[in-house]
């Protein structure tokens, strides 16, 4: 069934959209079938809601109520918002006013939406507050807590975060730099934000793609002494996203240790019991639910000449260097596929060199103009960072009852090994 997307995306055509597991269908079946000339991503509604379900069971504790706050910049694709609110998640954190847009439009009410980018236009501001009912705005400067307070008029219902800047450094993508306030400088701004605030927190961002739990009981420790240093009461604190996906390079522990090294830092630094405890996750809730086909359009050595690249589907394996899991679909009727592999990189179809991704991906050594490699984990921070350089701005998406092609969410450490290694 094919189904006219709600947002205008003019150039992605939804082939199916759906909560009947059994009228999906899968990967293999659909590259047969469509033999597609264009990118493909392949959605896994049901990993969406084993994550989704995942984080609401366990991102709880008994001293203090918790809210899981979906990160809409990681993937605004009209039916992974609509899984997730349907797998319960109703908290968004949003960036800007078309996300604001998209979320009212799809939920309307029943969608609560925080305004968590620390520096924001006084319009975005406005409409927020006054005609989407936005009350939480994060901050990291003087300047931004007056330009909130302007243009809500002193509004006394705002719920006003403090973010702060605390090191990234075992993350893959540090965050720190842009944005936050160095904790040794925050005391006055802290002071001034409670006064001003209804519900004063604190905030930050571990960077994305976190390898090590313990990140976060460092900055745990550093709001607890702030908060102690301002001589504040925190109405709501929130330790941000972060949360890893897997990748064939990055094998982090699996989220349970994440949650008990965040709970156990909370009851060791006596929060008032009304204070609520926020998460952001985007990555690790949408990453591994989304796939993307691509076609080898030439080979040259070891380099594949794909038709999507940097500019579309694939930023983050350009200049940040993220190695996905991935396999190779080859049309029947063709010689079998090698059971060697070998090392490649490779290049989107854009004109540009920069449009390169040195990998290495491993992929059997026979590979050719005509194939499909599918390339897991890219839910998140793909098809929300497309652009449409070049003219290479259509795709599908089709929803798959696949699994993953690698999973955070397996039972155990070797089932997961176990997934890397075959989807390698
Ligand atoms: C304010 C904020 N919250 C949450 C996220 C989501 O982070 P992640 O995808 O690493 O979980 C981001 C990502 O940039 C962010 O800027």
């Amino acid at each position: 069934m094919e189904q006219e997307p709600e947002q205008g995306h003019a150039k992605v055509h939804y082939l199916n959209f759906t909560n009947n597991e059994s009228a999906l269908s899968t990967v293999e079946k659909e590259v047969f079938t469509l033999k597609p000339s264009i990118p493909v991503y392949f959605l896994r509604p049901a990993a969406l809601k084993r994550a989704a379900d995942f984080f609401l069971k366990n991102f709880r504790t008994n001293k203090h109520q918790s809210d899981v706050l979906y990160s809409v910049k990681s993937n605004p694709d009209v039916a992974v918002l609509r899984h997730l609110f349907n797998a319960g998640i109703k908290h968004f954190d949003v960036a800007s006013l078309a996300e604001i847009h998209l979320i009212k439009e799809l939920f309307g009410e029943e969608a609560s939406m925080y305004f968590m980018h620390p520096i924001k236009s006084r319009e975005a501001i406005f409409e927020a507050y006054y005609k989407h009912g936005i009350r939480d705005f994060s901050l990291d400067s003087f300047d931004e807590l007056k330009k909130i307070l302007e243009v809500t008029n002193n509004a006394r219902d705002l719920g006003l975060h403090v973010r702060l800047a605390i090191s990234n450094s075992h993350s893959a993508i540090d965050l720190s730099r842009k944005f936050g306030i160095l904790p040794s400088k925050a005391i006055a701004l802290v002071r001034k934000t409670r006064m001003a605030a209804k519900r004063f927190g604190i905030c930050f961002h571990v960077g994305s793609q976190c390898m090590d739990p313990a990140q976060y009981r460092g900055a745990i420790m550093i709001a607890k002494d702030l908060a102690e240093k301002a001589k504040v009461k925190i109405d709501v604190l929130d330790i941000g996203g972060g949360f890893p996906s897997l990748y064939p390079n990055m094998s982090a522990p699996n989220l349970s240790t994440y949650f008990a090294e965040i709970f156990d830092a909370i009851s060791q630094i006596n929060l008032d019991s009304e204070c609520r405890i926020w998460c952001e996750p985007g990555r690790a809730l949408v990453a591994e639910a989304g796939s993307l086909l691509v076609r080898v359009e030439g080979r040259k050595n070891n380099m594949l000449y794909l038709n999507d690249g940097t500019y579309g589907g694939l930023f983050d394996a350009g200049t940040p260097n993220f190695i996905y899991p991935t396999r190779v679909i080859r049309i029947k009727g063709r010689t079998p596929l090698a059971a060697n592999g070998t090392s490649f990189g490779f290049y989107g179809p854009t004109c540009d060199s920069l449009d390169v991704m040195k990998g290495p991906f491993y992929l059997p050594e026979n590979i050719f103009e005509g194939d499909y490699i599918e390339i897991g984990q890219l839910g998140a921070y793909s098809r929300s960072i497309r652009t449409e350089f070049n003219g290479f701005n259509k795709y599908l998406q089709i929803e798959v009852t696949d699994e993953p092609l690698a999973s955070m969410y397996v039972e155990s450490e070797e089932q997961r090994e176990t997934e890397l290694i075959s989807s390698s």
